[in-house]
């Protein structure tokens, strides 16, 4: 097994010494206070990272201009921000990393949220065919040009006053510079659209005024898109020749990304992208300049050792898998790399849920909490019985024996696992096996007592006299109520992801959403012929999906042309078809075996029968409210906490 000695070496941007070659990408994190100041959460976010061992941080992106902020995420327009940003520099030097703040105007990335503030324009280089109708937009004068170029430079100049070591120009995913870069947003006739170097003008503009106003030495680095990952976007030919723009502008090193954020979904590539879905981009930037480029996008360890010793990438900027484990460098260097808890790219961290406020990942119950982390050790030792050996039972047990608990895990199946067993059956979903195996190994570390092939009734509870018991009974599948939903022919998704449903002839998945969307998928590649029905719009029934994920699986259904027959309601299946609703029409679509994908129904009977009976009874996870591994995360951590 690699050492990894690669990632350990020192290595420079600009005149800035870095300890080791690991960057903590920026990522826009929910913890500013409402006018966008540094605040002691989001502190101690970045704190557990520096900490742990990586050697620049950079920040979420601040917002260079006061009109175009996004809630609770960073802003730096003004002087009164400094000592917030101050205390964070003050904070990650003193645990021995440096500290990069990442400067942007968002551009059109406003729409991403969804709505804009009363008053608020969208600022564009030029409107452009493919951008959201009704929305109040604003070309940018060469008066506005100007003004953003001397904003940038301002915000530089307020991070180098506060102690902080770099910037970060964020010039990629379809903020307010890269959509200058990007033809698709960029039609200008003026000196700022049309050639490569026109359309690079604006962002080489502001790396030439940080220079001149923060001083050379004040390190810039630029975050530019590797492609768009659009049709007529920017390209790897050009890429190339915008990296030579901004490195001849100052640039000190150059950060690769890729995307236009609210139209795909490569920007944070999910479980569905190979690893390091840039870097053949970045390898032509690499050869064509001489500024160290940071490389980025699903690169795990060995991808990173690789490239460093290669000499393909000189630094490595991770965003999810530091979320997911901020102790990673430090674990890696001391040999633990199989402590790591490893992101397994679902991107649930993306999800916005007012329910886990502030955020949520689904390896770590304590991202956007590390104030609260350490658990405490508990003043009274409980015995506490866990019924459920899915995400839930397994994660909370392990937390409550790490409190100094004495917990007793009961599982009816023969293994452990629940539903996410199911769920890493997917082709796609291999990796998403790390996250079962990472639990269990906590169960041991932990002396967790387990029983599996034990189902647990209101007698045996009783029958223990645990001091609290927690429910962790999860969610079965649900069924459709409509004629003929129980007959032969039709069986549910996950059965058929896990192999336990035979699929014969034309099928029809019913069900628009992620399991939906993955059956057909599954299917399709496998060559057989899947259509696919949903009641609403494709991944529109019930709450949002998280864009990036459903935007890769919808793109892989319409690659794999799956007919799709959207906004149809089955109001009955028959032995040989599923009865739709087309407008006010109903036609019969061929069906040899009807899958169905319609939600998950919660198990909650023991907890009911439990109640009044037994002193502590706590639910958790899915029996709750079926929802993901993400949430299960947050309720097992604020849980142990209370028990
Ligand atoms: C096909 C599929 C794909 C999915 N994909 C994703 C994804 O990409 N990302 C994501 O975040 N989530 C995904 N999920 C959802 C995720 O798996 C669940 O939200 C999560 O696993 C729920 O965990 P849980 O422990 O609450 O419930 P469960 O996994 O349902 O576990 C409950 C356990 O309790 C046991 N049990 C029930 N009653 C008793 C009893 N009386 N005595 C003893 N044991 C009992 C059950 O046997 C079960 O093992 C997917 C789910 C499926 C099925
Ligand atoms: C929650 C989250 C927020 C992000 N916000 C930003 C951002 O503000 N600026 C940026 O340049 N990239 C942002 N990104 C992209 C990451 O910097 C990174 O390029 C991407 O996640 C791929 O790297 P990874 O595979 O290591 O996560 C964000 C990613 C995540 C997961
Ligand atoms: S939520 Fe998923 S993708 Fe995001 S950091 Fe956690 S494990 Fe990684």
């Amino acid at each position: 097994m690699s050492s990894y000695s690669s990632l350990y070496q020192p290595g420079n941007i600009g005149k800035l010494q870095l300890k080791n070659r690991l960057i903590l990408a920026a990522m826009g994190v929910p913890l500013a206070d409402a006018e966008g100041g540094v605040t002691d959460k989001m502190i101690a976010f970045y704190r557990a990272r520096a900490a742990g061992g990586v050697g620049l941080l950079t920040t979420s992106f601040a917002s260079i201009s006061a009109d175009a902020t996004f809630p609770l995420t960073l802003s730096i327009h003004d002087d009164r921000f400094i000592p917030g940003y101050r205390k964070m520099a003050d904070v990650i030097h003193e645990a021995g990393a440096k500290l990069c703040v990442q400067l942007m105007h968002p551009g059109l990335l406003l729409l991403f949220l969804g709505w804009i503030a009363e008053g608020v324009t969208v600022k564009v280089p030029s409107i452009t065919p493919r951008l959201k109708k009704d929305v109040p937009y604003h070309e940018l004068g060469h008066a506005d040009i100007d003004r953003y170029i001397e904003l940038f430079a301002e915000a530089a100049c307020r991070v180098k006053e506060s102690g902080a070591d770099a910037v970060e120009l964020h010039a990629s995913n379809g903020c307010l510079v890269s959509t200058f870069f990007s033809p698709i947003t960029n039609r200008r006739t003026d000196e700022y659209g049309g050639s490569v170097e026109n359309r690079a003008r604006f962002a080489r503009r502001i790396v030439e005024r940080i220079k001149e106003r923060a001083g050379r030495d004040f390190p810039v680095i630029v975050r530019i898109n590797m492609h768009d990952d659009m049709e007529g976007g920017v390209g790897p030919e050009e890429v190339v020749r915008q990296a030579a723009a901004m490195e001849s502008a100052g640039a000190d090193a150059l950060n690769i990304s890729s995307g236009l954020e609210y139209w795909t979904s490569s920007t944070i590539p999910c479980y569905l992208y190979p690893e390091g879905p840039m870097l053949p981009m970045a390898d032509k930037v690499k050869k064509a300049v001489h500024i160290p480029v940071i490389a980025a996008g699903k690169i795990g360890l060995e991808l990173s050792d690789q490239l460093l010793t290669l000499g393909k990438a000189d630094f490595i900027a991770m965003a999810r898998p530091l979320l997911a484990d901020p102790d990673l460098p430090l674990k890696v260097r001391k040999g633990r790399a199989q402590d790591v808890w490893q992101c397994i790219y679902c991107n649930n961290c993306l999800n916005i849920d007012l329910d886990l406020y502030p955020g949520q990942c689904s390896v770590n119950p304590f991202v956007y909490r590390e104030e609260g982390y350490p658990l405490p050790k508990a003043e009274n030792r409980k015995r506490v019985m866990v019924v459920g050996g899915g995400l839930a039972g397994m994660k909370i047990a392990s937390l409550l024996a790490g409190r100094g608990h004495e917990v007793s895990l009961y599982e009816r199946s023969p293994g452990l696992g629940g539903q996410w067993k199911t769920a890493c059956a997917a082709p796609a979903k291999k990796d998403y096996a790390s996250l079962a195996e990472h639990l269990e190994r906590c169960l041991r570390q932990e002396g967790v007592v387990v029983k599996t092939g034990v189902e647990i009734t209101k007698e045996k509870v009783l029958a223990a006299k645990p001091d609290a018991v927690v429910v962790a009974t999860g969610a079965i599948p649900a069924g459709l109520n409509v004629p003929g939903a129980t007959g032969e022919n039709v069986v549910q998704g996950h059965d058929v992801i896990a192999g336990r449903a035979v699929v014969k002839g034309n099928s029809v998945v019913v069900g628009g959403r992620f399991i939906g969307m993955e059956v057909a998928i599954m299917l399709a590649e496998q060559g057989r012929p899947v259509s696919l029905v949903t009641q609403a719009g494709l991944g529109e029934d019930g709450i949002r999906l998280e864009p990036m994920t459903f935007r890769a699986l919808a793109r892989k259904l319409i690659e794999l042309r799956v007919p799709l027959y959207l906004h149809s309601r089955v109001v009955e299946i028959t032995g040989r078809a599923v009865m739709m609703t087309v407008g006010d029409d109903i036609f019969a679509l061929p069906a040899d075996t009807v899958i169905l994908a319609v939600g998950m129904r919660p198990e909650n009977k023991l907890a009911q029968e439990l109640e009044g009976l037994v002193p502590r009874v706590h639910t958790l996870g899915d029996c709750v409210k079926p929802k993901d591994a993400a949430a299960v995360m947050v309720q097992a951590g604020q849980l142990a906490r209370l028990i």
